[in-house]
């Protein structure tokens, strides 16, 4: 049976990263330097859009609630263009894309992103895929992107080639009732954005460092899974965050994704748990900090960050299902 139209629509949500990816193997592969853990996001979601079109001379990409630049224009054109080579079509494309979240919050948006331009546009293209391989091309659009695919808590395997760095799901969202408290706080700050900033990662005296303890993280990340011990697992989400920025800091150039709202919430965070307050923090590439504790915290730590004058929106995330099409479209 021929499909009729080449039109499909997806939702994929961000992911926080509990053990870091920041470094590649192979730039153009978008193969990581080491393997990395996160939980999907059910707050922080984007629907794509696609349709293949013999009536289009070039791709038309577009936001509803955004202006795309046009870099990240021929980004997702480029992404396409892996994904029309694999399914043997030559059609241009017309892109529509929503997120739930305001861009500049710096919510991982390239990471639902992808994710969601993959599903979309593999289906649309009449291409049937794994969930392995739908984790690999996301990966070829960005490399977190791979970790938004499957369901509830991911691994991303390092690999050593395209085939065999894949993201998979260990858990599903219903396994640990987790909340990734998303604190927004304002920024002025020019942002130096994820693959150029870790395009110079080879230049931070730190980064063997890093690498060399990341097998042994990873293994203490899933014994403290199956124990479910929330402390553990706290203390080691936070002992990576701040080791991905100290290799950060110390690039040539450094880079300081923190301004003094982040430090005061960090700060904050020590006093909390002085208090007795289960609560850890973990910070991507950005200002924004992600507050994780468990479900029966969640009031007190959004009072407790309310109580700040440092912040612009909060969001609480639950852990949440991987990326999946839609019948609804966006046009
Ligand atoms: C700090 O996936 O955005 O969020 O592969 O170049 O697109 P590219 O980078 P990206 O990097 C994310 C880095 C991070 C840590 C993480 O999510 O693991």
């Amino acid at each position: 049976m021929t499909k009729t139209t080449m039109k499909a629509t997806a939702i994929a949500p961000a992911n926080i990263a509990f053990i870091k990816y920041w470094g590649k193997q192979d730039e153009k592969l978008r193969l990581p330097l080491n393997a990395s853990f996160s939980m999907n996001l059910s707050e922080a979601v984007t629907t794509t859009t696609v349709e293949f079109s013999k009536n289009l001379a070039t791709d038309e990409i577009s936001a509803v609630n955004e202006v795309f630049s046009e870099k990240e224009k021929q980004r997702m054109s480029k992404h396409l263009d892996v994904i029309r080579k694999k399914a043997r079509v030559n059609l241009q494309a017309k892109v529509v894309t929503k997120n739930s979240f305001p861009k500049g919050t710096g919510a991982a948006a390239s990471a639902s992103g992808f994710a969601a331009l993959t599903v979309a546009a593999v289906s649309a293209s009449g291409l049937s895929l794994s969930e392995k391989e739908l984790t690999i091309l996301a990966r070829i659009g960005s490399g977190s992107a791979c970790r938004s695919i499957p369901d509830g808590f991911v691994l991303w395997e390092r690999g050593t080639d395209s085939e065999n760095s894949f993201a998979h799901s260990l858990y599903p969202p219903d396994y640990w009732d987790l909340r990734d408290v998303l604190v927004i706080v304002a920024s002025d700050m020019k942002k130096v954005l994820s693959t150029e900033g870790m395009s110079r990662v080879q230049t931070s005296p730190f980064l063997q460092s890093r690498l060399h303890g990341l097998p042994s993280k990873i293994k203490r990340m899933l014994t403290i899974f199956t124990k479910k011990d929330f402390a553990a697992l706290g203390n080691l989400i936070e002992e990576d965050s701040l080791n991905m920025h100290a290799v950060m800091m110390t690039q040539s150039p450094p880079i300081f994704y923190w301004n003094s709202a982040t430090l005061e919430i960090m700060h904050a965070v020590y006093e909390w748990h002085a208090q007795g307050l289960p609560v850890y923090f973990t910070i991507d590439a950005g200002p924004n900090v992600h507050l994780i504790c468990e479900a029966k915290d969640e009031q007190k730590v959004v009072e407790k960050v309310r109580q700040l004058g440092v912040v612009n929106e909060i969001v609480v995330n639950k852990p949440s299902k991987g990326a999946g099409l839609l019948n609804q479209h966006l046009f």
